[in-house]
């Protein structure tokens, strides 16, 4: 897959939390042989940041001189994934922490720190192409591109998914308060005046509920080439 013309090969991906798009995103890069990049990994790196700096992710106008000052970049891997580094140092895998992605969730809402990391991530795709996974790609960060996937789920499905993850991490929590927590997270995510997640008709829609994620990897393949 290579750009043409000026234009870079970009494949957006978007949908909202548990999905699985950011395994069946590696997976199709890979196959693609394009870099992949995670737009939330970004969020919640400023995030890491302004809890490092024990400031409150509340407050919007600490949060966007923090995000405006931090030494955020990207590192191209050898497995073809960007890394995300704060201060040079990669910010994996303290930016998984749910408190972390709690923070994210509220940082995400401001409108300054997304400007400075949709800068970021048009660079980096403009230089190399990319799978790009989060919430606001299709839409905002390269709405142009004619390869926009959204992965859905149902809720039920997706709080399983996450309470799995989780259990395997080691935390104790219920199912009943994962999906609490996703439940708030959908509502700020889809809610907020910034750039929300948003499905139009210009992605086609996947529903990961009954599949594997081999079949769903699949299935993003052959969108992307029939559009290309
Ligand atoms: O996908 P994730 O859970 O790692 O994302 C963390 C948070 O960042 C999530 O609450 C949504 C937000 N986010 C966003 O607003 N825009 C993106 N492109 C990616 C993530």
């Amino acid at each position: 897959m290579t750009a043409r013309g000026d234009k870079p090969f970009v494949v957006a991906i978007d949908g909202p939390s548990g999905v699985g798009k950011s395994t069946a995103a590696r997976r199709l890069a890979a196959r693609l042989g394009v870099p992949y990049l995670d737009t939330g990994a970004m969020y919640r790196a400023v995030a890491l940041a302004v809890l490092d700096a024990g400031a409150d992710p509340a407050d919007e106008a600490a949060v966007v001189r923090i995000a405006a000052a931090a030494d955020l970049s990207l590192a191209g891997g050898e497995d073809g994934s960007f890394s995300v580094l704060l201060d040079g140092r990669p910010v994996e895998p303290r930016i998984r922490a749910p408190r972390v992605g709690e923070a994210a969730s509220r940082v995400s809402t401001y409108p300054r720190v997304r400007q400075r990391l949709v800068a970021l991530q048009r660079a980096s795709a403009r230089a190399f192409g990319a799978v790009m996974e989060g919430r606001d790609i299709g839409t905002v960060v390269f709405p142009d591109t004619p390869h926009k996937i959204f992965l859905t789920a149902s809720p039920g499905v997706r709080a399983r998914r996450r309470h799995e993850q989780l259990l395997q991490m080691g935390k104790e929590i219920s199912l009943a308060e994962v999906r609490r927590e996703l439940d708030e997270r959908d509502d700020r995510d889809t809610g907020r005046a910034a750039s929300p997640l948003k499905l139009d008709g210009s992605y086609v829609e996947i529903d990961t509920s009954q599949r594997q994620v081999d079949e769903v990897v699949a299935r993003m393949e052959e969108v992307v080439r029939q559009g290309s």
